[in-house]
């Protein structure tokens, strides 16, 4: 048999070739998220990229800190660097949806990653049942509090989840106000979900009511904390039951101790790697399995909806803890 002897150079070449092939055929992720500093979104971007990177794909991920404006300019900067997929947490649905031409125009697929964005040829959509997150925030305050003054904290007003999470609310609490039950004596909504924002309003809301304010439907922890820091300056917190979700570690501490009523846990590992995987199959042009369409007002998004839970002190051992979100010893210190 012929044998063919291979000189150095050409053996160096094609591992050369090879080398880049395999880089080149890496999947590269672009992910814009409105502000990585609440402590949710610091959890999706590390269980993203770490099955990203199980999945063999890179991910390249921004906080634009609650700037809109920067937003924009973070992903037309990550289309710029060659990237592969889009995925957007979007600081307002509205504005981030003209970046999915944009990507589009470069052949890349645009992911709307737990808010949508809206009014937009975006290609997919992945989030929780956010209404139902609602529904099951007003739920646990009605059963805390059927009768009474009801001060209502909206999320961020960009943020089209905080619409979503309002209507839910609605459906527990809108039948007892029908009824005369609940007064609503106060509804404002906090600026990109920031917890000083939340306080001042909770300050503001309980001095224009002469602290008679009997139950507050907050929408995530972060604002329940800023309104919990105001209820507790005025000897309230614990008497006044609160809503929140996201399942912070301070939070599960909240509705440990009582401070909290509770948090709607949306587990975060589950969405995180589900968007992974769906964010590699879009880059590699795979089919989609979604459970459902959303219409974002330009079109039936095709969409994957996971199910929250709601969780008070009797159920935090059997959700949050048993899934490892957060450690026994971090929620009960010991
Ligand atoms: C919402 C999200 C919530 C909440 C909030 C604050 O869009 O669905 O989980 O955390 O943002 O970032």
């Amino acid at each position: 048999m012929k044998k063919v002897f291979l000189s150095l150079g050409s053996i160096l070449l094609m591992g050369t070739l090879l080398g880049n092939t395999a880089e080149a055929a890496k999947v590269k992720i672009g992910m814009t998220v409105d502000d990585l500093r609440l402590e949710r979104w610091q959890r999706d971007r590390d269980i993203f990229t770490a099955e990203a990177n199980k999945l063999g794909a890179d991910v390249v991920a921004v906080s634009a800190n609650g700037d809109s404006d920067k937003q924009m300019r973070d992903a037309e900067n990550l289309i710029s660097q060659g990237i592969d997929i889009l995925v957007v947490i979007p600081n307002n649905g509205d504005v981030m949806g003209a970046i999915v031409d944009q990507a589009h125009q470069d052949g890349i697929k645009v992911l709307a990653y737990d808010r949508l964005l809206t009014n937009s040829d975006v290609d997919a959509y992945i989030s929780f049942d956010n209404e139902k997150v609602g529904e099951l925030q007003g739920k646990a305050i009605v059963e805390a509090m059927p009768k009474g003054r009801y001060f209502m904290m909206g999320g961020s007003p960009t943020d089209n989840n905080a619409k979503m999470f309002r209507a839910g609310q609605m459906k527990a609490v809108q039948p007892l106000v029908d009824k005369g039950d609940i007064v609503i004596v106060g509804d404002q909504w906090v600026k990109d979900w920031l917890p000083e924002e939340a306080m001042k309003i909770m300050e503001n809301a309980l001095t224009a009511n002469d602290n008679k304010i009997d139950a507050v439907v907050a929408s995530n922890d972060s604002t329940a904390g800023g309104a919990i820091q105001a209820l507790a300056a005025q000897n309230l917190s614990g008497k006044v039951p609160i809503s929140g979700q996201d399942a912070d570690l301070a939070a599960v501490k909240r509705v440990v101790d009582g401070t909290q009523t509770v948090t709607v846990y949306k587990p975060i590992p589950k969405l995180a790697k589900e968007a992974a995987a769906l964010a590699v199959k879009m880059a590699n042009n795979e089919k989609l399995n979604m459970n459902m369409t959303v219409n974002n007002g330009y079109k039936e998004v095709p969409s994957l909806l996971l199910e929250p839970i709601a969780v008070t002190k009797n159920n935090v051992k059997d959700t949050i803890v048993k899934d490892g979100f957060h450690s026994e010893k971090d929620v009960f210190g010991k």
